[in-house]
């Protein structure tokens, strides 16, 4: 029997939510990080449990055979692209796999009917938002790199299992080439600009976060700084440099953070030049994004995303719709012009602000926002139904943790006909749709691929009422 600590050669067998690889030794379970079906591996045992075992590759023996050149040079270092050595098509399986075995081994769902998942229209330079932090501590890729920049300071994305490190990143495929120059402009600007980088060790230093959000249909682009404090002739100076470079941006925001909390949101935003908004389009609507509001981040897809919805939800024209987690409104104004009347619930002021003005730019007249925890206004459901009407067809589009369990209890006791579960976290999805299991059917499950190269799966679900 294999110990902690121990090396062994293993054969990947299939793939678990997570990036990892599954194989089996001496008919115990070993879930190897980052491994994929196919490939034989020398691993270390790095976890032990009573019925698995987590293992790290020390080395590929052999690769599986679909296996491609990754396109970035900072793959396998970064956290972000775990998969861009898998060919696409084998990545869309692996995706349906997962939230097939998800549904199976949590949810108890024996016959699933998971679809083929839905791919992306494009597999790179997809993302409208990326967030990277600075950081004092560079992560070193090689000898030869240490005498070529200065090990304290990197702006760039988080070595895995490393919250203090961060690879500095001077090309990410998953961004336009435009916010890759941003990203080297502001770099550049915050080396030498006498201001620190961040430091989680002592939380100290300026510079904390740059995020670049960019509209795909309008090529709006708003730069967004996060900064420990507030100095307005340094964002003043950095604005006028990009301003000079000629890339085109339409906003430059200020989120000042001076808590410890490593998050890329800010107490305070001022804005520095232009635009404190991009808009960016889904279907026939327009949409306005603040700096610090939920948005889908790969817009093409999701408008797939959001055509299933309606697909699978089969709107008549007559139906109260209830919206849970609506962020900025994008599903409750996508579906407006099918139903009779959405209602929307988001616990983020800025995001509900954006929503109701969304509702405003696009003359909707049928959808309403309620700014509240939704495990609260669904613990006072009665008086939302009084006022609003018993729901046909409910929406729940949580984050990656699912619904509170609370929640799951409400929202069963509200008996909509239909209910539609958006979810960006398999697991969850499964330990949720658990609870409904007895009252409803599962209809249809269908994956969407919103996040390339990661092994991140959105799945839409159907369920109807029993009778
Ligand atoms: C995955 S996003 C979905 C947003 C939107 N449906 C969309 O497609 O863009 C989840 C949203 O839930 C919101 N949220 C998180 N916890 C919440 C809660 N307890 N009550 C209400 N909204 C919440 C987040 O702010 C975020 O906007």
């Amino acid at each position: 029997m294999v110990r902690k600590g121990e090396g062994v050669l293993l054969e990947i067998e299939d793939v678990a939510y997570g990036g990892l690889g599954v194989a089996h030794l001496d008919g115990l379970v070993i879930f190897v990080e980052n491994g994929i079906p196919g490939q034989k591996v020398q691993v270390r045992i790095i976890q032990q449990k009573t019925d698995y075992l987590t293992a790290r590759i020390l080395q590929v023996e052999q690769p599986a055979p679909y296996e491609v050149p990754p396109r970035c040079s900072h793959f396998g270092i970064c956290g972000g692209c775990k998969w861009q050595h898998v060919d696409y098509a084998k990545q869309l399986e692996f995706k349906r796999s997962v939230v097939e075995d998800s549904l199976r081994r949590i949810g108890g769902f024996q016959d699933t009917g998971v679809q083929d998942a839905l791919p992306s229209p494009e597999v790179f330079f997809y993302r409208n938002k990326m967030e990277f932090s600075f950081s004092d501590r560079r992560w070193l890729l090689s000898e030869r790199e240490q005498d070529e920049k200065p090990k304290d300071f990197a702006l760039g994305l988080h070595v895995p299992r490393r919250y203090d490190k961060i690879v500095d990143i001077d090309a990410c495929y998953l961004q336009s080439p435009e916010s890759n120059a941003l990203l080297n402009l502001v770099r550049t600007f915050a080396m030498t600009s006498g201001r620190k980088p961040w430091s989680t060790t002592d939380h100290t230093g300026f510079w904390r976060h740059l995020v670049i959000r960019e509209g795909k249909s309008t090529n709006q682009r708003m730069v967004n700084l996060v900064t420990s404090g507030k100095d307005e002739a340094l964002l003043k100076q950095l604005s006028a440099k990009i301003l000079e470079s000629g890339i085109p941006v339409t906003g430059i925001v200020n989120n000042i953070n001076r808590s410890k909390g490593s998050t890329a949101f800010g107490e305070e935003e001022w804005t520095v030049w232009g635009n404190p908004v991009i808009q960016e389009k889904l279907g026939n609507y327009l949409f306005e994004i603040s700096a610090n509001s939920f948005f889908q981040t790969n817009t093409h897809q999701a408008e797939r995303l959001y055509e299933t919805v309606v697909e699978f939800a089969d709107f008549t024209g007559d139906e109260i719709v209830y919206d849970l987690y609506s962020g900025t409104g994008t599903i409750s104004i996508f579906i407006s012009g099918f139903v009779k009347q959405v209602l929307g619930i988001e616990v983020i002021e800025a995001a509900v602000k954006d929503a109701r003005r969304n509702k405003e730019i696009n003359r909707i007249k049928n959808v309403e926002f309620i700014l509240g925890d939704v495990k609260n206004e669904m613990n006072r459901v009665e008086e939302v139904v009084e006022v609003v009407g018993h729901p046909d067809v409910l929406i729940v589009d949580p984050p990656r943790a699912g619904l509170h369990p609370k929640s799951v209890q409400h929202i069963l006791k509200l008996s909509s006909p239909k209910i539609i579960y958006v979810s960006c976290n398999p697991t969850t999805l499964a330990r949720d749709l658990a609870v409904w299991k007895e009252s409803y059917h599962l209809r249809q499950v269908r994956p969407v691929d919103m996040f390339p190269h990661t092994y991140h799966i959105e799945t839409v679900a159907l369920l109807e009422r029993k009778k």
